[in-house]
């Protein structure tokens, strides 16, 4: 891969999308970036021939490949992906329905699936790459009223973690980022979803939405230094497979990790009760 590389992010109309494209693009680097409005763009034009906005339907396969395909007729190649669109959904397992679920699922794991998908055909070709999948904290250490968001981020950090596996051989790496709270559209209401339908018994989950609420603009995290810490994920020999960023998410994991040693030790006996005797 050269200095500059061609990235391809998805959901880049606010937030660590956009401060990614806008960081990118002003490092010389290519960015094609997709967004379910093109028109969420348009500050951008005059970059033409380093940019290349794309409307595109992440829940549709059709809609990806075409993405994809423009990318690579554009600018050559593909170097970085970085499967970034996504949003929070609070409620109780209970209070969500079935179609609030299956659209989180689809826009936060089966539109990173997806992307990949139909990325990797030439990644494997190429013999090099690099996927980013932003997960979240939440993937790794749940917090209190967010159930179906944290099972579709645990899924996209196993899911990368299994593909790192998977696709060292071939030249491809994978970092999956786990992000604490970032200073972005994240809390605001055009952006997070809630169950429509509550359950009294769940009063208490409504703190949890709500400090998520109260938290926006005020998140310790800075979205603009992430282009850097990607940038030099990319070009690292040995680049991260789980990266934690932000010393919320780091404090958390720690706590989670030695919770999940600490249960490791009290249920060793049993954990090493079922194999049979030889
Ligand atoms: N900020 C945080 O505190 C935090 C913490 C942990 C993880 N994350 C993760 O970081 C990623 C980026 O989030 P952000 O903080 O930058 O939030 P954001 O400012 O709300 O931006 C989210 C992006 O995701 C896309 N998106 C949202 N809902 C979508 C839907 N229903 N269908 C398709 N695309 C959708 C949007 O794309 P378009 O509008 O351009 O289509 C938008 O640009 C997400 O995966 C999020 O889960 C964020």
């Amino acid at each position: 891969m050269s200095d500059t590389k061609v990235w391809y992010i998805t959901g880049a109309s606010k937030g660590i999308g956009l401060s990614l494209v806008k960081q990118l693009l002003a490092k010389g680097h290519r960015v094609a970036a997709t967004s379910r409005s093109i028109t969420a763009f348009e500050a951008f034009n005059g970059n033409d021939d380093r940019w290349l906005p794309l409307e595109v339907d992440l829940k549709s396969e059709q809609s990806v490949a075409a993405s994809i395909q423009k990318t690579i007729e554009k600018f050559g190649r593909l170097d970085v992906v970085v499967n970034n669109a996504g949003y929070g959904l609070g409620g109780a397992l209970e209070e969500l329905t079935a179609a609030e679920i299956n659209e989180n699922f689809q826009v936060n794991l089966f539109a990173v699936m997806r992307v990949i998908q139909q990325a990797l055909p030439y990644m494997r070709k190429q013999r090099s790459g690099h996927i980013i999948n932003i997960s979240s904290i939440a993937g790794f250490a749940p917090g209190t009223g967010w159930t179906a968001y944290c099972a579709a981020k645990f899924a996209v950090s196993g899911l990368s973690e299994a593909l790192a596996n998977d696709l060292k051989p071939l030249g491809i790496h994978v970092t999956n980022v786990m992000p604490g709270a970032f200073r972005t559209s994240f809390a605001k209401a055009d952006s997070i979803a809630y169950s429509k339908r509550t359950i009294e018994d769940y009063t208490h989950l409504r703190e949890y939405h709500a400090r998520m609420n109260g938290m926006d603009g005020t998140q310790t995290g800075d979205p603009d230094k992430m282009a850097d810490i990607f940038l030099e994920l990319v070009t690292s020999p040995t680049p991260a497979v789980n990266l934690f960023l932000g010393s919320d998410a780091f404090n958390r994991a720690q706590i989670k990790i030695a919770q999940l040693q600490a249960e490791m030790d009290t249920w060793k006996n049993v954990s090493l009760s079922t194999d049979f005797i030889a």
